[in-house]
């Protein structure tokens, strides 16, 4: 198969070209540069520059390189700015999405794996599950953002029913961690970045409200190695290609373990050799005591666990974050 990566300049992207080729498939990124880096793609590896709204790029795109297989990640991700330009983020995430299907579809791809996120859950309410979030929880997103993500697996398993397409709608916890310093998130973003940030400034790192309903009051997540992430990505892929017409999957991709932000700030901490106190802010609006995965569905389906555990998520982030202190960030 030959794999277009859209956002494949991305973060996480960038790591799933990696894997890809790692793994011996063909691949091809399509990327407009909004917020990737060229350099992350590996050299031997076409970089297209443009937009998933251009119908006729993308035509000749899949035609010239004879694309069986898409794996989409090219999208706006900033919850806080979906809220303030929700038109952009529908116009980016859906609208790219729809128009690159209409081209996925009058090629006729073979394989379409969808990057989509635990933000569509919203505020999982898991009691019934033993406080972990299957992919059966009900999906209420909170955000615009987390509302393109939903109507995106939509429109991707709606394509998948009418014409065969094999798709897979892979729904990512809390990605932290490079595979090699030069593919680190640059973003200030997620937790990690945002406490080194702090750290690195002399500041003490916040935690934003310590009365949830957990062991220590801080809020919990499950957190996901961004290597062990692309590797779900190539596990993904290959079972599509071997896969029935149709065939539709939607699977977490999460440890199944949680992490208190009490606990993650302890460990940067410990790593990166600072020992600042937290500082206890009020709550932010919207942030849910406990989000954990189910993890079982994907081993299930595709084998799949993850292998690395957040002390290397945390050494890995900062080897890449002291490695690019001197670059610009984006
Ligand atoms: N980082 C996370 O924690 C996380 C969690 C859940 C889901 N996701 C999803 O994973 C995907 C990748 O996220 P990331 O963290 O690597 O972000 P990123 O911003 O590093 O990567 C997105 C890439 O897509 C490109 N892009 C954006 N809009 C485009 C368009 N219309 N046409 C072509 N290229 C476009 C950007 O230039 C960038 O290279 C996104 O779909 C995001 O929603 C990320």
């Amino acid at each position: 198969m030959t794999w277009l990566i859209t956002g494949g300049a991305g973060y996480i992207g960038a790591h799933v070209v990696h894997a890809l080729r790692a793994a011996g498939e063909r691949a091809v990124v399509y990327d407009d540069l909004s917020t990737g880096v060229a350099a992350r793609v590996p050299s031997g590896v076409e970089l297209v520059v443009g937009s998933t709204l251009d119908r006729a790029l993308l035509d000749r795109t899949l035609a010239a390189h004879a694309i069986t297989g898409i794996v989409h990640l090219a999208a706006k991700k900033q919850v806080g700015e979906s809220v303030e330009q929700p038109l952009r983020y529908y116009r980016e995430n859906v609208e790219g999405l729809r128009v690159l299907l209409e081209a996925v579809t009058a090629a006729g791809v073979h394989s379409f794996v969808f990057s989509s996120s635990a933000a569509v859950y919203g505020m999982p309410s898991t009691a019934r599950e033993g406080g972990l979030v299957t992919e059966d929880t009900p999906c209420v997103p909170m955000s615009p953002y987390g509302e393109t993500k939903l109507a995106g697996e939509w429109l991707v398993r709606a394509t998948g029913r009418a014409t065969g397409l094999r798709t897979a709608s892979l729904r990512y916890f809390n990605v932290a961690g490079a595979a090699s310093p030069e593919l680190a998130d640059t973003g200030v973003l997620n937790i990690v970045p945002m406490v080194f940030e702090r750290l690195t400034a002399g500041e003490a790192p916040r935690i934003f409200g310590d009365d949830y309903a957990t062991p220590d009051g801080t809020c919990v997540r499950d957190y996901i190695h961004v290597a062990d992430l692309a590797e779900a990505h190539v596990a993904a892929a290959q079972r599509l290609a071997g896969a029935a017409a149709g065939t539709d999957l939607t699977l977490n991709i999460g440890r199944g373990v949680g992490v208190s932000v009490r606990e993650m700030i302890d460990l940067i901490n410990e790593e990166t050799g600072y020992d600042r106190a937290p500082l206890v802010t009020p709550r932010r609006p919207g942030d849910p005591d406990q989000v954990v995965a189910s993890a079982d569905r994907i081993a299930t389906e595709l084998g799949w666990t993850a292998k690395r555990d957040v002390r290397e998520m945390v050494r890995s982030a900062w080897a890449g974050w002291t490695a690019s202190s001197t670059a610009v960030r984006k």
